[in-house]
């Protein structure tokens, strides 16, 4: 990665990021200049999305009983009392005192490194996954070491290769993404069995993403694991938080549901206060009003299910439409906002991408942004809202068909 700032400038190595505009940033920032509309596939936030009425419940912070501030380093009792009543509404376990509050995942994940993690030490993590990882880990000084899902085998964890990474001696934790992000899966319930062998022979800790979790677009198939909450095996922390749970990521609160060992478990959740205490980030307003926006999640998980599986279900259709010779295929999901699209790899990913958006207005994101295996898929989110949608399936596949079959003359 080049390093982008003059020799003698005083930035740490770590923030050495390239920082040029990527293909994808130029090719939308064009379009813009344009004065062209883009179909944004890549659009993942809910609140851009037609989905969610925020008002009322972002009106529950201007309460005046968040005028007071007590400092409440694991977050306010009432909060993590509503936490612990969200796992218990879907029939897991998470103890109120197992709940430390933090301003997003991502906070948590950062919080998980600095307890569990020398500079240098590693963390496994899923791929094809979430590409904030890589930032998170550069900011604390901690390694990735990716260990492959099988895409062939609909993304099962390669478990031969988690447990020889774990044996590495500098090895510290797995990270599991349940369902993950951009595959939509939920992990296998013998996966799960196999990573707690592991992170319980080589001494690692879990840290389990499940921002997705109530997002299964149907009964899961028994042979999933609904959640890693509350188990006892290994020393867990399942994250999750409003910008998922609720759709309201503005709101800034995320959480750390720990379990494990009694022993180590008494131990992380003293050290975790300490780190939580160093920054206080949670806003007392919305601590608050966790409670009340809890309660309110049902309706609004049920718009953005119905917009998901109704996003699929059109897809479906004009793939369906486009008849056998269409060139791609969806790759099934279990859950998630989010689709994959296998396309030709007569074009690599950057050109479909820059195709799509120069020749039909659609922006997709190429599968490598999420570390896919190789080549030849595109990412979607299915939370664009319907009416925004028109055509936009079949044109994307025909054009992908054209272009397949009928390469512009002169390439
Ligand atoms: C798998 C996964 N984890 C975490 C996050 C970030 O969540 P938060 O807003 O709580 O940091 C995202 C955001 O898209 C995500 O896809």
């Amino acid at each position: 990665v080049p390093v982008t700032a003059p020799p003698r400038a005083p930035f740490a190595a770590r923030t050495a990021w390239d920082l040029r505009e990527n293909p994808l940033a130029s090719l939308v920032s064009e379009a813009r200049r344009s004065g062209r509309d883009l179909i944004d596939l890549t659009e993942s936030n809910p609140t851009r999305c037609g989905l969610v009425n925020a008002e009322p419940l972002v009106a529950l912070l201007g309460h005046p009983r968040g005028a007071a501030y007590r400092p409440l380093p694991l977050g306010h009792p009432d909060a993590r009392r509503a936490v612990a009543r969200y796992y218990d509404d879907r029939g897991l376990s998470a103890s109120e005192e197992s709940i430390t509050l933090c301003a997003s995942t991502s906070e948590a994940y950062g919080w998980l490194f600095k307890l569990l993690c020398e500079r240098g030490d590693r963390v496994l993590v899923p791929a094809p996954s979430y590409p904030l990882l890589e930032y998170l880990a550069d900011l604390e000084d901690v390694a990735l070491a990716p260990y492959p899902l099988l895409r062939e085998e609909g993304f099962c964890i390669d478990v031969g290769a988690l447990e020889r990474l774990a044996a590495d001696p500098r090895a510290r934790a797995i990270v599991l993404v349940h369902p993950n992000n951009p595959t939509g899966t939920f992990v296998r319930r013998g996966d799960a069995e196999a990573a707690y062998a592991i992170a319980d022979r080589y001494g690692l800790a879990l840290i389990v993403d499940e921002v997705f979790g109530d997002y299964a677009h149907g009964p899961l198939p028994p042979s999933r694991l609904p959640s890693f909450t509350g188990g006892d095996r290994a020393l867990t922390f399942v994250l999750s938080g409003l910008s998922k749970v609720a759709a309201l990521p503005q709101l800034k609160l995320g959480w750390i549901a720990a379990s494990g060992p009694p022993a180590i478990l008494d131990e992380a959740m003293r050290r975790l206060e300490v780190i939580a205490d160093t920054y206080l980030s949670v806003s007392t307003p919305v601590q608050l009003a966790l409670p009340a926006i809890l309660e309110a999640r049902a309706p609004i998980q049920r718009a953005i299910l119905e917009r998901v599986t109704s996003g699929l279900a059109a897809l479906d259709a004009a793939l369906r439409d486009a008849g056998e010779r269409c060139p791609v295929r969806r790759l099934p999901v279990d859950g998630g906002w989010y689709a994959i699209l296998e396309v030709p790899r007569t074009l690599d990913e950057d050109a479909w991408v820059e195709l799509l958006v120069r020749e039909e207005g659609i922006l997709v994101h190429p599968g490598y942004f999420f570390d896919m295996d190789r080549d030849g898929f595109l990412i979607v989110s299915l939370l664009p809202e319907e009416g925004a949608l028109k055509n936009t399936w079949s044109r994307l596949l025909k054009r992908i068909d054209h272009l397949t079959f009928a390469p512009p003359t002169g390439s």
